[in-house]
């Protein structure tokens, strides 16, 4: 099979370390055959699955019962993290035997039913994850905080979806961020930040790098794309924990996640839910059970594209963040994350000038395709999918097997 790149450029495929693929528990939003067909079409060749599944991924056998289900079914590579709460923290290392890419703790309630651990349990969680040599990724969101402004902004009566970066406010995201570097000060362990959406905390991230603790950071297309006002416009739709921030801490962001280099990952944080969950037909509702999260596979190559497009940044730093720096900080590199001439390698070749605009609710892959990017326009596209030297997606075609993607081995 040949493939013609004139015009177009190639690069390592993009690694997504954070998506939820729903599978087990919950594939009426999503599966791992919905979510990784919507990887390759989006041009990602590595996916890493979340924990807050049902089961929740908190012990040996339902970490294997998601990596069967993954190998079953999976279009492109894949991997998953397993949850730390208050009850398994003997289990890590029967856990870390079945050969999860790290660990993950959420820090307060978000969707699905995890309990968050507390402070002396997380610093005991961080102990034994050390001994295992992985890494440790939080839903870094103080929980007590943000149940006390949810309570207060519900009694005030304010609105929501539109307050609801003040419900789930930015000292929040920056206490965890500090709390969790002290920690990780403390106890040597390797943590990482999942979903950074303000300035603020990517300056604790900085600041921790600065101290030499073992810190890495992502954040996610919309953070970097949106500023709150699409609350305004979009409502529910663009509902995500964390929230996307107002203008100055979305401006700092760029200056001190991408220009001064605190953010070391871009990735999704893709979260299907279906469109009676997300309250599209009523998206200014003062609703405060809506939920959060939404579709991003088939968006965020576009999204970071069009950034380079603007000159926001290089193709090699979006290259390096997507796609090397994943996949060093989780351990999968050099395995994904470069490509190596003469091996079957993982590569997405890229239109950087395709203009298109994606319909709202329109064409994806996914089961369910609510998304705030509905009605955005672009500059640039993944046109062809490679993985392991198979086309898994070309010219708007998903034409690998399903079955064909299979775990990446860490250990
Ligand atoms: C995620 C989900 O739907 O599972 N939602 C979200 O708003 N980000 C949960 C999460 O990433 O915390
Ligand atoms: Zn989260
Ligand atoms: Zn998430």
């Amino acid at each position: 099979r040949v493939l013609d790149a004139e015009g177009n450029v190639l690069v390592p495929g993009i690694v997504d370390c954070h998506i939820h693929n729903r599978e087990p528990g919950l594939e009426y939003k999503e599966d791992w055959e919905s979510a990784t067909r919507a990887a390759a079409a989006g041009g990602v060749t590595t996916v890493v699955g979340m924990p807050n599944t049902d089961p929740v991924i908190d012990s040996p056998a339902n970490l294997e019962l998601k990596f069967e289900r993954g190998e079953a079914s999976a279009h492109v590579d894949f991997q998953s993290y397993a949850v730390v709460t208050s009850e398994n923290l003997d289990l890590i290392p029967d856990i870390d035997e079945v050969g999860p890419l790290g660990f993950k703790v959420f820090l307060g309630s978000t969707v699905g039913d995890v309990p968050p651990p507390n402070d002396g349990e997380i610093l005991e969680a961080m102990e034994k994850i050390r001994e295992t040599g992985k890494r440790l990724g939080f839903h870094e969101e103080n929980g007590e905080i943000i149940d006390h402004y949810t309570e207060r902004f519900k009694a005030e009566g304010r609105n929501e979806p539109i307050d609801h970066s003040r419900s789930r406010p930015v000292i929040a995201e920056r206490e965890a961020v500090e709390r969790m570097i002290t920690f990780a000060e403390e106890t040597g362990a390797r943590i990482h930040m999942f979903h950074v959406s303000s300035g603020s905390a990517a300056e604790a991230v900085g600041r921790g790098k600065n101290r030499g603790v073992d810190v890495t950071a992502e954040t996610t297309p919309h953070y970097l794309w949106f500023t709150e006002d699409v609350m305004r416009e979009k409502g529910n739709v663009a509902r995500v924990q964390p929230p996307i921030r107002d203008a100055a801490e979305h401006d700092r962001l760029w200056e001190v996640g991408i220009d001064d280099d605190a953010i070391d990952c871009i990735a999704t944080d893709h979260a299907p839910h279906t469109p009676a969950e997300k309250k599209v037909d009523d998206p200014f509702g003062n609703t405060w059970d809506a939920i959060s999260g939404f579709v991003g596979l088939e968006t965020e190559v576009p999204a970071m594209l069009t950034f380079v497009d603007q000159g926001r940044l290089s193709l090699e730093e979006w290259v390096r963040r997507h796609s090397t720096r994943p996949a060093q900080v989780w351990g999968m590199y050099p395995q994904k994350g470069s490509v190596q001439v003469g091996t079957d390698a993982d590569f997405t070749i890229v239109d950087p000038n395709l203009e298109w605009t994606l319909e709202d609710r329109g064409e994806l892959h996914s089961k369910n395709c609510v998304t705030p990017f509905g009605g955005e326009s672009f500059t640039g596209k993944a046109i062809a999918t490679v993985v392991r030297g198979q086309v898994v997606y070309e010219d708007g075609d998903v034409i690998g097997e399903s079955g064909y993607g299979t775990r990446v081995d860490v250990d």
